[in-house]
This record gives structure tokens, C-alpha cells and sequence, in this order.
């Protein structure tokens, strides 16, 4: 049988169905308990100051102007608006024993994925690409220098990523996810990440800037410039923020 009911897609949601008849089987054999965070130990660090979140912003103000901006200008974001991007990424607001609960929800509090960013254009953070440790709100330096067209290249050559004055970027860690969920897995990283995404627009809605959430790219060659394996993790979604016109 062919067509597109034997596609990958529909047999996906098929084939993760809970059923209150059928107990939950799979080959997946054991799977290997996975870090809860990721660490570049040897990276250069650069702290995050504390966000300032004494402005307030009307949330119905935020949702009405919310939109995707691909026209950013080549002014650089301060480094005080960079720490918000980042704390309405994946701030940490509470502890629950083990887990660190953050500004967006995630299926069993395990925040299967990865940030990272492509600084291009911020006030006090040099050019490069970065990793975001949650714990400590602090950066790690994985490379410097101006990654500008191998990013926009691997983005398709879209200009929003060309512009955009920071590129955030979330991997998928699957077996964090896997380790509980099975092949269930992939709806709520796919789930956790729209909320993450959408809490930095919701943010850059509240400092005037613009964003964009990215899903079309070459998959490999992001995991090539994030130095990720592309199978245990992978990049899964991007979002582009720069000043507004
Ligand atoms: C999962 C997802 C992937 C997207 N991928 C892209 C993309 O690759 N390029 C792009 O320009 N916009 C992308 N967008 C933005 C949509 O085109 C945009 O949300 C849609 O046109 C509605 O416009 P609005 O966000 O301004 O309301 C994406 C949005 C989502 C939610």
C-alpha cells in the first residue's frame, strides 16, 4: 500500500497513540540514562546580568503586537535585552527537588533540549556561537568570529537570519526525553520547544524587537556548526530577534 497515509507523518501519530486497551510495547530495547543538562567545561564563560524585570509589560499588549518580523536592522541588542531573550527562554523560577522548573512548561520536567545562540550583533558579547547553561544563566563560548553566512546558508539563505542581530537555536536531546516517553518522545519535544519559542517572541513583543521562528534549514549542517552529532541531539527550531525598523 502506498500513499501518504504509509507516510512517516501519519504513522508517527499512529503508531504513539496511548490506547486504554493496549499496554505500551516497542523494540527500543533499554535506553541509557542521559545528563540532565548539558557543559562545556573548557568553554570561555560570559555571566548573563540578572534580567530586569521591574518594567512591566501588559501581556494582552504583547500577544495583539506579537508578530513574525524578518526585517531587523543591523543595530546590535543590548546586552540587558539578550539576558531577557534568554530568561523568557528558560529562566529558572522554582525548585522542585532535582528539577530546575523554568518559564516554560515541559512534559515530566524534563527539558529535553538544548539552546544555543549565534551572537552576531549584542552589545558587550563578541561575535560567535554560544552555549546557554540553564543552571547558572551564563554562556559558553564554542566559537568566535563571524558565522554569518554559514548560518544564513544553512537557514536556506533566509534573510531573517542574515539580519537578525541574535540566532537562538534549540537541539533535541532525545534519550532525555526517550528514556520516559519511548517513541512518544518526539510530540513533546516538538510540544516543549512551541512554548519556549513562544515565550521569547512574547518577550522580544515586549522590548519592541523583532523575531522570527525558524523550522526550514539544513538540519546537518547546523549540526555541523554546533558541533552536535545530529542523532542523540539535533537542531530542532530556531528563532532570529533583532531591532525593529
Ligand atoms: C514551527 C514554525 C516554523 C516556522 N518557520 C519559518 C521559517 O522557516 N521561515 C519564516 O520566514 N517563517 C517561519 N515561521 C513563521 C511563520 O511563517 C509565521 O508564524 C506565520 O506566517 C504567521 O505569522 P505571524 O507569526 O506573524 O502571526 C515559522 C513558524 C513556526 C511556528
Amino acid at each position: 500500500m502506498t500513499g501518504y497515509k504509509q507516510g512517516l507523518a501519519f504513522r508517527y501519530l499512529q503508531g504513539t497513540k496511548y490506547h486504554r486497551d493496549r499496554p505500551i510495547s516497542d523494540d527500543l530495547g533499554s535506553i541509557p540514562a542521559p545528563e540532565r543538562f548539558k557543559n562545556y567545561p573548557d568553554a570561555e564563560r560570559l555571566q548573563l546580568p540578572e534580567p530586569d524585570l521591574s518594567r512591566p509589560a501588559d501581556l494582552w499588549q504583547c500577544l495583539a503586537r506579537r508578530r513574525s518580523e524578518r526585517d531587523t536592522t543591523p543595530e546590535p541588542l543590548s546586552l540587558g535585552e539578550l539576558a531577557k531573550l534568554m530568561w523568557a527562554a528558560q529562566g529558572v523560577t522554582a525548585r522542585a527537588g532535582i528539577h530546575l522548573l523554568r518559564t516554560a512548561p515541559s512534559a515530566g520536567a524534563l527539558y529535553p533540549f538544548e539552546t544555543y545562540l549565534y551572537v552576531d550583533k549584542v552589545e558587550e558579547v563578541p561575535q560567535g556561537i554560544y552555549h546557554f547553561d540553564v543552571a547558572d544563566f551564563a554562556l559558553e563560548r564554542l566559537q568566535s568570529g563571524n558565522f554569518n553566512q554559514g548560518f544564513t546558508a544553512a537557514s536556506l539563505g533566509q534573510p531573517a537570519v542574515q539580519k537578525a542581530a541574535v540566532v537562538i537555536i534549540w537541539t533535541a536531546m532525545m534519550l532525555r526525553c526517550m528514556v520516559k516517553y519511548r517513541d512518544r518522545a518526539m510530540r513533546y519535544i516538538a510540544m516543549d520547544l512551541g512554548h519556549v519559542c513562544q515565550n521569547v517572541q512574547l518577550a522580544a513583543s515586549a522590548m519592541g524587537l523583532g523575531s522570527c521562528p525558524i523550522g526550514a534549514f539544513f538540519d546537518d549542517d547546523f549540526n555541523e556548526l554546533l558541533g552536535v552529532d545530529g542523532e542523540e541531539e539535533t537542531v530542532v527550531y530556531l528563532i532570529t530577534v533583532g531591532k525593529l525598523r
